[in-house]
């Protein structure tokens, strides 16, 4: 989602005749987009912005955008007084104003809902991966999460809005969709004849285009992972074998103290169909150790769910309290040295798999997207559809955007490969 920002924000400073620049001394505007999910991110920020208010030029405008400047509100000018403005994730359109008048304070952190969506111009060019937000906000309160205070309730795009980007995407470069939302599957958009439209209707319509070759989703709720949406896996080869499905636990009690009242029984059994829809999907998972009150019997039963379902790319934090959340009050919070200690576990076992999964590839042929070369200029970087890394030798000539590669070894980390020979 902060990629997709970034983009936007990006093209809006684009239109308006500025040119980007990795040098802070150098920029007469400079923009932190923020994320706010632990605390670690955010005390990130203000280190960040210590460190740019000495380094940038006298005059330079200085701000931050998106879920920090949400969290934290005018708190950020009494922290930074040299900051121009604070933008929240759904007022960053915003920021003109600023250039507009540079003497004055821009704060707004309203929850505007898709209002940003209009106001913004299209980017010229797409990359190669277009990331498309198809909803705002999050419904879901699970009870350690920021997302719900810092990006609101849950608003899906309108179908022909969404569409529409799709289009303009793929007639701009784009090869891979990957549609966007806190609770992506849960997309639910009804016109004004009351027809429905979910993410199934979007899949069908994009998959439809020929410059669109790969197609994916994140982030996904269990309990709104609907049948149309798992057959859609049995019936759209464009749609990508691979599912981030987060289970944050494998406890039944505190899957309930974080308030995702789902049973492991029937997460289970949404993986089963997966499975059954699409042989080789493969599946990954965030999870979060240490919640308040988890003992040791619950974390096991995180490393049993990790057993069962063997989940690969997975992400796993150490719980993190947060404001205006009501995990950071409750009882029995846990001590970093046990949550450090528990995801050090997790993480070894996560990376076993991933590097299992990995070795399982090699001898196979994957189709992979271009992403860049490596920082080298020897290599080049490609993307299978399990969103491995896949590190071929440079070529002489056209690099293709999409092509199979033949795997030749593999380690935790990523795949090499070569070009393969047509069948
Ligand atoms: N502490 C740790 N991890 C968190 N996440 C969300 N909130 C917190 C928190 N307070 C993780 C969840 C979510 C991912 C985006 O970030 O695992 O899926
Ligand atoms: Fe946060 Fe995701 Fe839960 Fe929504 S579903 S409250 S974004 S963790």
């Amino acid at each position: 989602m902060n990629v997709y920002d970034g983009q936007r924000i990006a093209a809006m400073l684009t239109a308006r005749g500025m040119k980007q620049t990795d040098d802070v001394s150098a920029a007469d505007i400079i923009i932190l987009n923020t994320c706010a999910v632990r605390a670690k991110a955010t005390d990130k920020v203000f280190s960040a912005l210590g460190r740019i208010r000495n380094a940038k030029k006298a005059d330079a405008l200085f701000g931050i955008v998106g879920c920090v400047a949400r969290e934290a509100g005018a708190d950020a000018f009494r922290r930074i007084p040299e900051l121009n403005f604070v933008l929240g994730p759904q007022s960053y359109h915003k920021l003109p104003e600023i250039l507009e008048n540079p003497d004055t304070k821009l704060l707004n952190i309203d929850l505007g809902g898709l209002e940003k969506f209009d106001e913004l111009p299209q980017m010229e060019k797409s990359p190669a991966v277009a990331y498309i937000p198809i909803q705002e906000g999050c419904n879901h309160c699970c009870t350690y999460c920021i997302v719900p205070y810092t990006r609101g309730r849950e608003i899906s795009r309108s179908f022909n809005d969404v569409i529409k980007d799709v289009n303009h995407a793929a007639q701009t470069g784009a090869i891979e969709i990957c549609f966007l939302g806190q609770n992506v599957n849960g997309y639910k958009y009804t016109d004004s004849d009351g027809a429905i439209y979910r993410l199934s209707d979007l899949i069908r319509e994009t998959a439809k285009l020929d410059a669109i070759k790969r197609i994916r989703f994140t982030s996904s709720y269990p309990t709104e992972m609907t049948d149309d949406l798992i057959d859609m896996f049995r019936t759209e080869p464009k749609l990508l074998p691979f599912l981030n499905l987060p289970i944050q636990s494998g406890s039944q009690n505190v899957l309930t103290r974080m308030n995702r009242p789902y049973s492991l029984d029937l997460y289970i059994d949404i993986v089963d169909k997966l499975k059954s829809a699409r042989s080789d999907i493969q599946i990954s998972s965030d999870f979060i150790v240490g919640f308040p009150g988890e003992t040791d019997e619950d974390f096991e039963q995180t490393m049993d769910i990790v057993k069962r379902v063997r989940y690969i790319n997975s992400y796993s934090f150490k719980y993190s309290p947060r404001p205006h959340t009501a995990a950071a009050v409750m009882p029995n919070q846990i001590p970093e040295s046990i949550k450090a200690k528990r995801l050090a576990i997790l993480d070894s076992y996560l990376n076993e798999i991933q590097r299992d999964f990995n070795l399982s590839c090699v001898g196979k042929k994957l189709n992979c997207l271009y992403e860049g070369p490596d920082k080298t200029g020897k290599h080049l970087v490609y993307r299978t559809p399990y969103m491995q890394q896949c590190i071929i030798d440079s070529i002489d000539g056209n690099i293709p955007s999409m092509t199979m590669i033949e795997i030749t070894a593999a380690n935790k980390a990523s795949l090499r490969g070569k070009i393969a020979k047509p069948d």
